[in-house]
Parts: C-alpha cells; structure tokens; sequence
C-alpha cells in the first residue's frame, strides 16, 4: 500500500518538473525511478535502464556504489551537519584528498553545494583579485542558472526573461581567437570557458585556441577560469578536461562529479587569488557539509584507485564503436568529444531518438542543444554495457 501511495506521489512530482523543464529534456512519460544498480536505473515496475546519463553526469561511480553508501552511512550515524567555524575531520580529509588531486598550483579550495554556486563563487573571487568587473564567456556556454552563473550561461532562451542579468559580460563565439584578443581588455577580470562544451553541443576547444585564452589572460591581466562542472573528475579521461591541453587556469569550478553523485561543488584556486579574500567575502552555510565531504572523500579514492584510466579506456571503446556502428550513417554529421563525454550530432533533431532509445531499448541519453545526442555513463561502464549501448544507439538511428 505505501509503496502504491509513494509512486503516486513520485508521477505528480515528475508532472510538476517537467512543468519547468519545458522541454529541456524530453519528456519522459510517466516513468518513476525508484532505485539504482551500478550503470542502471529501475524503474517502479521493476524495468531496468541502461543510463549513459548519470544522472546528468553525477554518478560517476554508478548507482549503489559500495565505497560511496558505506562512506555516506558511517557518515551519517556519526554527524550529517557541523558548521564551518568548527575544525571537522571528514572535512579535512576531503579537502586534503581534493587539493592532492588538483594540480601543484590550485592550493585553495572554497565548498559549496552545485555547480551554478561555483561558478558564482569563482567570478567573486576573479573580481575580487582583479579589482576589474567584466567577464568575458563563449557562445554555446553552459555555466549554471543561478543569476551569476546565468549571466555566463549562452543560451538565450534560458536568459532572456531574467534580463538585465550582471552588467560587463561578453559572449565571444568558441574557437575564434582574432575576436577573444578584442573582448579582453583593461576591465576583464576573467574569461570563463569550458574546454569542452558540453551541453551547448559537446564542442573541444581546439589546443591552439585554449592556449592563447590563457596567453591572452596573462597578458591583460585577466584571470583564467575554467568549468570544470561537468569535465571534471575522470568524465574525459583525465582528472581534468584542461588537462588534455597545456593550461594553468588561476581557478576551476567543480561539481557533479565531485560527490560522486552526493550534491557538492567547489571553486578550487591559487595562494595568488587568496591574497585578496578577506574574512566574509563568501560563504555558505550548507558547503563542507560532512556528508557531503564524507561522499567527495569515497568518491576521490575510488578515482584515485584506477577508474580514470578506466575511463579513458571506456571511452576509446564506445567512440571506436560508435564510429564503426554509426560513423558513416548519413543521418550523423559527427561523432565528437573526449573520453566518456560523447556527442553524436545528428542531421535532425536528436529527441525522438532519445524517446526510441528510451522506450524501445531502455536506454537513457541526454540531448546537447538540438541536433546532438549526448552521451555520459558512469565511468564504471563494463565493455559489456558499452557494447549495449552501441548497439542500441545503432538500432535507434534509421540506417
Ligand atoms: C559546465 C557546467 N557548468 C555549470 C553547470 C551548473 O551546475 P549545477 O546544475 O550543479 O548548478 C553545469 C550543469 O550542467 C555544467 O554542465
């Protein structure tokens, strides 16, 4: 009976986000989660779903991951909260496990609970070292939907009703570096970037672009920030998306991954940029939570313990899958990305194939604006399931 009651409950609630999702993501029915199991979801009447979502990208780990439960039960029997003013072992342990895996220059780390709080956090603490306002982003950027991180956000249909938005921000089109070099200037505290852009469409920045990003930083005077939200932690097969290319950003946003699931973000940073933080210039009252830290702490040692070349691997073997299954199709223009983040771009829209792969081969894929279909598994995936998952994505596309 209770079980009835609660997925009841659970199909209103799924009516009311999809009610502000507006077609964000296509909509997925009437269909109830209730559990997972490594790289599946399962559903309320036991159906089991191949997700090369994690969840928009935060279960790293896969579902029921064994490290990541027991770390957040043990965690949780001994103390979920404890505020920031008080010294908390699991906490520094995290941090500690965090910085070690950053590289040797980000020495600070700032906690927080998502990735749109990061971004926030990161454009303070460029103000802040600067002394300068703007902000220079790139089209196609995703960045958050809070105000700050909205005002980086491209999107305009996410944008649009909330203008004016932060004043001094500039939207310079991916990959071009003759117009970066005009929008930087005097007053540019930071260009913000992400070096894949994922949900406008997973395009890679291109090495020589990236570069003169931060060439033209360190001449001007601009900070470099890089979103690591959803490149972060083994996602493109290495510890770092910017790692890939010669790049030392002053700060890195962090998140998804970051708790292996458990909501968590981070602005990490350098000595350089902590000069200027003083005492209450940022704060949150839930970041550092215990459980959280507890989470981030099980899910950097499973990280540390091989999966991110797990990841790689993974990753070389659904792209050289994909591109034999699918590669020469006329319906896909490109096979694009790095390591386990994969856009399939498509010559049509990519929704009803996420509804066929969903309702057909229960599979679950995420769109990345229109035409792209976007793939993100847990870096847990077995060869087994990519085969899966090839062969679904193959049998969902006309051939
Ligand atoms: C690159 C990037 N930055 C920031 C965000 C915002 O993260 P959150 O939804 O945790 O606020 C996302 C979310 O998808 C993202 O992909």
């Amino acid at each position: 009976m209770d079980t009835v009651k609660s997925s009841i409950d659970a199909k209103s609630a799924v009516r009311n986000t999809q009610s502000y999702e507006s077609g964000v993501v296509p909509r997925r029915g009437e269909t109830v989660m209730v559990a997972g199991e490594g790289c599946w979801m399962i559903d309320s009447e036991g159906q089991r779903y191949l997700d090369l979502t994690s969840s928009q990208g935060v279960a790293m780990l896969g579902y029921n991951h064994p490290v990541l439960t027991a770390a957040i039960q043990e965690q949780a029997a001994l103390m979920h909260a404890c505020p920031n003013f008080f010294h908390n072992d699991t906490r520094a342990d995290f941090l500690n496990k965090l910085i070690t895996a950053t590289p040797l220059h980000l020495t600070r780390a700032f906690l927080g609970n998502s990735g749109a709080e990061a971004i926030d956090g990161a454009i303070k603490f460029a103000r802040l070292a600067t002394g300068r306002t703007g902000i220079v982003a790139f089209r196609n950027s995703f960045h958050g939907r809070t105000v700050g991180a909205l005002s980086l956000t491209w999107n305009p249909r996410y944008r649009r009703k909330f203008e004016p938005l932060l004043p001094d921000v500039s939207h310079v089109p991916f990959n071009r570096i003759d117009l970066l070099d005009k929008a930087v200037g005097d007053g540019t505290a930071a260009v913000v970037l992400e070096v894949i852009q994922a949900e406008g469409g997973v395009h890679v920045g291109e090495g020589d672009f990236l570069e003169a990003v931060q060439q033209i930083c360190r001449e001007r005077g601009a900070k470099l920030v890089i979103d690591e939200v959803q490149t972060g932690f083994g996602r493109t097969g290495r510890w770092f998306g910017f790692q890939h290319f010669d790049l030392e950003p002053d700060i890195i946003a962090l998140a998804k991954g970051l708790g292996g699931g458990f909501p968590m973000g981070a602005v990490v940073y350098t000595d350089e940029i902590q000069e200027s933080v003083f005492s209450g210039a940022h704060g949150s009252t839930f970041g550092g939570n215990p459980l959280a830290c507890a989470a981030g702490a099980a899910a950097l040692s499973v990280y540390q313990d091989g999966l991110i070349e797990q990841a790689e691997r993974a990753g070389d073997r659904l792209r050289a899958g994909l591109e034999t299954a699918i590669g020469a199709r006329r319906v896909v223009r490109e096979i694009r990305g790095k390591g386990l983040l994969i856009g399939i771009d498509l010559r049509t829209k990519a929704v009803p194939f996420l509804k066929t792969l969903m309702e057909t081969h229960k599979v679950l894929a995420l769109p990345a604006g229109s035409t792209v279909l976007r793939l993100l598994p847990p870096l847990t995936i077995s060869d087994e399931e990519i085969d899966l998952a090839v062969e679904a994505v193959a049998a969902s596309l006309p051939a």
